[in-house]
Order: structure tokens, then C-alpha cells, then sequence
């Protein structure tokens, strides 16, 4: 196992390709999407393990930030973050301990240049608990007739306009996201790449759907594709909202009510929205918004409970401590700065966290990875405690903790990486 070199960067690309079942075959479309992806990786932070002169396993870091829950009436902080991607062990070389390497090497790598936390997005949610990844953000995907969608009270007039091809929606929608994306936290920074591949019109992304439109105003966007339906044998057309984002919820709101105003559309989904999507508060008839589907987003790794715990908001104040202990899999016996006894002093102002000295007895008592799933605020101590995750150990341990973890909105992740 080793570092990438920087002129292997499209063989990684390859590479990754193997475990994801979608081996590349000559097709122009994988071709540019693939030198794409090699142009923009991060080579220094890339690791492959070599068989016979072949690549058999890679992982690689982007470096990105993610927006941290806000203290209130401030700006929601933006922390710089080990994005763990392109995880992959080829079918030929499973079981044998080559995940736990990689993983082992990119998480000293991010401790080595300071970062508080990794974060990943995983295919399956049974793989990185172990090594002290928690579910630390949620997605739910909603469906409603738009015909069902009357609103209970006025929405703002928007001053939109669509946009439609790549070209353009290039240059508008990436400094809106930035706005954006400060007004809650769990979203990552969107590369140049994240960028492309969002916007990106090949058959194969639009998987049948007609092209991205966008209607775009000085304060958000929305981005729709439509499904054809056979309109003369009376099925209408279904708008996948794939980005909804106002800079306040009444621009958001706006936004639906566009979405639920265009012509000839039946149903519309939209993709990725926060488990606490205001919509439904505004609908007369809430019932008829389904959640379509549940998924987890974003997993974190706490890495220095300090710096992460310091460099998050807090809405009230208080100090709770907590047991960090280590996770299932210690990573080849490597260090690792997360398990301890932790005090945590914090409010609207800011936040101190140290070790805890002797006679500091703990609240409660966690693993690291249910401290990530606590860090955005998108789940709760007392929640975590139902489940078996954390354990009170003073009576009012589980309130302490929840009175500081809490974070409104939600925490969501809408980029992948
Ligand atoms: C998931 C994957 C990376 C695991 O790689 P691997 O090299 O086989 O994993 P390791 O041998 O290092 O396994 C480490 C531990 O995790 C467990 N583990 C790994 N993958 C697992 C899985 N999919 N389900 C359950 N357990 C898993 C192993 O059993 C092992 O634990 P053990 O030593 O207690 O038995 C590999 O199976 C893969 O590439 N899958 C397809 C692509 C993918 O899903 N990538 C993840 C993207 S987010």
C-alpha cells in the first residue's frame, strides 16, 4: 500500500471504478467524466494498494470544509474537513484487512494536517462504524400531487428567471450555494467537480428525464428535471426537484410555490431535503406530502474532540463531560486523540473543551462515533441513549448533553463527494 503518485491519477480513477461495479469501457462519455475526476484528485492524498504491478484497492481525501452548527443570530461557522472518498477494495482482494490500511492512513494523514474531523458519505452503513464513523446527518426525499399542495397563507413574489444549460448555471448557482449553505449546517464546499457532476447532461445522468432547468433569483434557486409522461393518455409529466435553496425559509417557500405552479407537471419529488423541511408547516393538507424515502448522508469521524467541540456554535449555554471511548477497531493500534474524558464548557459566546482532570466524573459516556453522530446536531444524547448507543452516568447527563448538542434547523447534506 501506498501514496499515489501524481501521474497515476486516471489508472486510480479506473481503479475506483472496479469495486463500484462500473468498469470503464472505452464510452467518450466515462472517458471525459474520468479525466475530469483525475484532473481535479487530490494525488498527495490518494492510496492505492498495488498486486502485481495492478491496482487492488484505493481511497483518496478531498479537501473540504462543512458548515457547522451556528451560535444564534451568528453566522454558522465552516470548518475545514478530511472528505473521505473513492473507497474501494477490488472483488479479488476482500476480507483481507485492506480497507482497514487505507483507512488507518488517510485518517493519519487528516490528524497530521490538523483537521478536527473526517467525514464520508458510505455505501453501506454497516462498513465504518467500527472505526468511529457516526450517522451524523439525514435526507429525506418528499412526494406530493402538486394539485395537493395548496398553501395556507402567501408566499413572496420572487423575481425569477430560468436558466437552463450548463454554461450558466455554472456562473450563477455556485455563489448562491456558498450564501446558502451557511444557513445550516452539514453541508460540504462543492468542488469545481462536485460542481460539473451536479450539473452534468449526459443521457446517462438524466436517465431519461428531459434537461436541468433552473429558476434562479437574487436570493436562491431551484433545479428541476422533468419526466415525460404520456400526456394524451392522461399521465402527466413528474418534476424531480434535485436543489431547493432560499436564503430564508420564505424565499425557500417561494421556491415551492413555483415548483408547484409549473404547467403540466403531476407529481413532484424533491431529492434531498432536511428532515425538518418547513414545506409541510405550510401546506393546508400536510398529509399529502409522502416521505418517499429515508437515507443517511454524511457520517463523521471526530478526530480532536477539542478542536471539532470548539469550533461548533452553541445555542445556550452550559458544560457538560463526556467518556469518549475508543471504537471497535483501533486501527492497528495507531493513536488517536478522540477516546478520553472530555469537559465541555460552551455557549452563544463560545466554547472551551479539555481534558478532564481528576475528580471531573463524566455525564455520560459514548463511543466516538455516537460523538459524531451527536457533533452537527442531527440526533440526540437521549435518543442515542434509547438505542443503546449512550449511556447516562449522573442523573441529567443526557439533558446536559442535549442542551448544547441541540442545533436548529437540522443538520443536511445535499453534496456528495
Ligand atoms: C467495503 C469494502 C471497501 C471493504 O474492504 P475490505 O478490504 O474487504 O475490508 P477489510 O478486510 O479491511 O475489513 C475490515 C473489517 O470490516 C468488515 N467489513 C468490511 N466490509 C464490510 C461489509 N461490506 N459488510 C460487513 N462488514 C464489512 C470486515 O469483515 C472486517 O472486519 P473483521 O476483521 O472483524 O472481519 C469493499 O468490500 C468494497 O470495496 N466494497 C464495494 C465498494 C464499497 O462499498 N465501497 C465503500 C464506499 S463508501
Amino acid at each position: 500500500m501506498r501514496r499515489l503518485q501524481p501521474e497515476e491519477g486516471l489508472a486510480f480513477v479506473r481503479s475506483v471504478r472496479i469495486p463500484f461495479l462500473d468498469p470503464f469501457h472505452g464510452d467518450r462519455v466515462q472517458q471525459l467524466r474520468d479525466e475530469r475526476a483525475a484532473r481535479t484528485l487530490e494525488t498527495d492524498r490518494a492510496w492505492v494498494a498495488e498486486a502485481d504491478g495492478r491496482f487492488v484497492a484505493n481511497a483518496c481525501i478531498a479537501s473540504l470544509d462543512l458548515t457547522l452548527p451556528a451560535a444564534p443570530g451568528q453566522e454558522a461557522p465552516v470548518v475545514a474537513f478530511a472528505g473521505v472518498s473513492a473507497v474501494g477494495v477490488h472483488p479479488t482482494h476482500r476480507r483481507r484487512g485492506l480497507l482497514r490500511q487505507l483507512m488507518a492512513r488517510m485518517l493519519d494523514d487528516a490528524r497530521s494536517r490538523g483537521e478536527p474531523f473526517a467525514g464520508l458519505l458510505a455505501s453501506e452503513s454497516v462498513i465504518y462504524g467500527r472505526f468511529g464513523f457516526g450517522h451524523a446527518t439525514t435526507a429525506q426525499e418528499l412526494t406530493i400531487d402538486r394539485r395537493d399542495a395548496a398553501f395556507l397563507g402567501p408566499v413572496p413574489e420572487l423575481d425569477l428567471r430560468i436558466v437552463s444549460g450548463p454554461g450558466e448555471a455554472r456562473e450563477i448557482l455556485p455563489s448562491l450555494f456558498d450564501r446558502q449553505r451557511r444557513r445550516r449546517a452539514g453541508e460540504p464546499s462543492r468542488s469545481a467537480q462536485a460542481w460539473d457532476h451536479a450539473l452534468e447532461e449526459s443521457a446517462e445522468h438524466r436517465d431519461g428525464a428531459m434537461g436541468l432547468m433552473h429558476a434562479v433569483c437574487a436570493e436562491g434557486y431551484v433545479s428541476y428535471r422533468v419526466h415525460e409522461g404520456r400526456v394524451m393518455s392522461g399521465e402527466r409529466d413528474r418534476a424531480v426537484v434535485e436543489e431547493l435553496r432560499g436564503l430564508t425559509p420564505e424565499v425557500e417557500a417561494a421556491l415551492w410555490r413555483y415548483v408547484f405552479d409549473v404547467d403540466l407537471v403531476g407529481e413532484v419529488t424533491a431529492r434531498r431535503r432536511p428532515v425538518d423541511e418547513p414545506l409541510r408547516w405550510r401546506l393546508a393538507d400536510p398529509r399529502r406530502l409522502r416521505v418517499t424515502s429515508v437515507d443517511d448522508r454524511l457520517w463523521v469521524r471526530i478526530l480532536d474532540v477539542p478542536a471539532a467541540l470548539e469550533a461548533r456554535g452553541y445555542r445556550r449555554a452550559g458544560r457538560v463531560v463526556l467518556e469518549v471511548v475508543p471504537p471497535r477497531d483501533a486501527l492497528d493500534g495507531r493513536a488517536d486523540g478522540a477516546p478520553g474524558r472530555w469537559v465541555l464548557d460552551a455557549g452563544p459566546d463560545g466554547a472551551s473543551c479539555r481534558a478532564a482532570r481528576r475528580g471531573e466524573d463524566a455525564d455520560v459516556r459514548l463511543g466516538v462515533a455516537d460523538l459524531g453522530s451527536l457533533y452537527l446536531g442531527g440526533f440526540s444524547a437521549f435518543e442515542l441513549a434509547a438505542g443503546g448507543r449512550v449511556e447516562e452516568l449522573r442523573p441529567g447527563g443526557l439533558d446536559a448533553a442535549d442542551a448544547l448538542m441541540a442545533a436548529a434547523p437540522k443538520p443536511l447534506t445535499g453534496t456528495g463527494f
